[in-house]
């Protein structure tokens, strides 16, 4: 699979964003970053400087997504290629780069309404990485820090926005009917091996979060079994327990965060290669379990 780009990290904005440390930490098994020189939290999963970045502020859901391309002819690439389409692409702020640890950042608005920066040079970490809590580590080499999932009503535009200007396929996508009169469109995008970086859901309306999950991937099963039982000794809500997705094959969980937004949690994804040729639709989620387990 040609790759030119992965996710690189997310943003995420809490009223305090200490109150989500030990559900990173304890729970999903990420590894504390340093903090940023304006005082944002940051959490690891291998080894990069940061691949989460929570900083305090009102909104409670996604404040930006970054996507790091492999080097520098890449980067001017995709930045032409969304200002082709029309989008304003603004360059980096010394001090804003600086928090983001990366050599080089420009940033536009999605149309989801989410500001993506598009990076490259993100700084390896001081330390080596190692989570105690999961031991086999992540998945990310050539794939990126994993994959994110937005809810929009802008979908059209934001379809575009990512095949057009980031440079993402669409690898399937799903269309089913939840109950009836309640339907479900999910299209799944990707830009490497991983099955899909980015899927974005069809909102009937404007939802109060844009950001409806990320997804972590490690590298045993038997580690997604340890946080299984870590998120269930919590009093979070797992609005999806143990199962196996149809389309990308992802043996995984969701928990519930603190903030409201979902953690999947997965292992054995589908990988895309350059003869993939399986775009199709999908109208089942899974393949068996994701059963709705504890509400919030
Ligand atoms: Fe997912």
């Amino acid at each position: 699979m040609k790759h030119r780009i992965e996710v690189a990290y997310l943003g995420i904005e809490v009223p305090d964003p200490h109150s989500l440390s030990p559900f990173f930490g304890d729970v999903i098994g990420l590894v504390a970053g340093e903090p940023t020189a304006d005082g944002a939290l940051t959490w690891r999963n291998d080894g990069k400087a940061q691949r989460l970045v929570v900083t305090a502020g009102p909104a409670n859901d996604a404040a930006f997504v970054g996507f790091e391309t492999i080097d520098d002819a890449a980067f001017d690439e995709t930045v032409a290629r969304l200002r082709a389409i029309g989008v304003e692409v603004a360059d980096g702020d010394p001090a804003r780069d600086a928090t983001r640890r990366v050599r080089r950042l420009a940033t536009a608005m999605a149309p989801w309404g989410v500001p993506v920066e598009v990076v490259t040079g993100l700084a390896e970490a001081t330390t080596p990485f190692t989570s105690a809590a999961m031991p086999s580590g992540f998945l990310t080499e050539g794939m990126g820090f994993g994959h994110v999932v937005f809810a929009t009503t802008a979908f059209d535009e934001s379809c575009a926005f990512l095949i057009d200007g980031l440079g993402l396929a669409m690898s399937d996508w799903l269309e089913m009917e939840l109950a009836p009169g309640l339907a479900l469109e999910v299209r799944f995008f990707h830009c490497n091996g991983r099955h899909h970086s980015v899927a974005l859901a069809r909102a009937p309306f404007e939802l109060p979060q844009k950001l409806h999950h990320l997804m972590v991937e490690v590298n045993d099963r038997d580690d997604v079994g340890a946080a299984f039982d870590r998120a269930f000794a919590t009093d979070l809500p797992i609005p999806n327990g143990l199962g196996t997705h149809d389309n990308d094959g992802m043996f995984s969980f969701y928990v519930s965060s603190p903030a409201g937004f979902a953690v999947e949690v997965g292992h054995g994804g589908r990988v895309v290669g350059d003869d993939w040729d399986d775009v199709r639709q999908y109208d089942r989620i899974s393949k068996w379990g994701h059963q709705p387990l504890r509400q919030g």
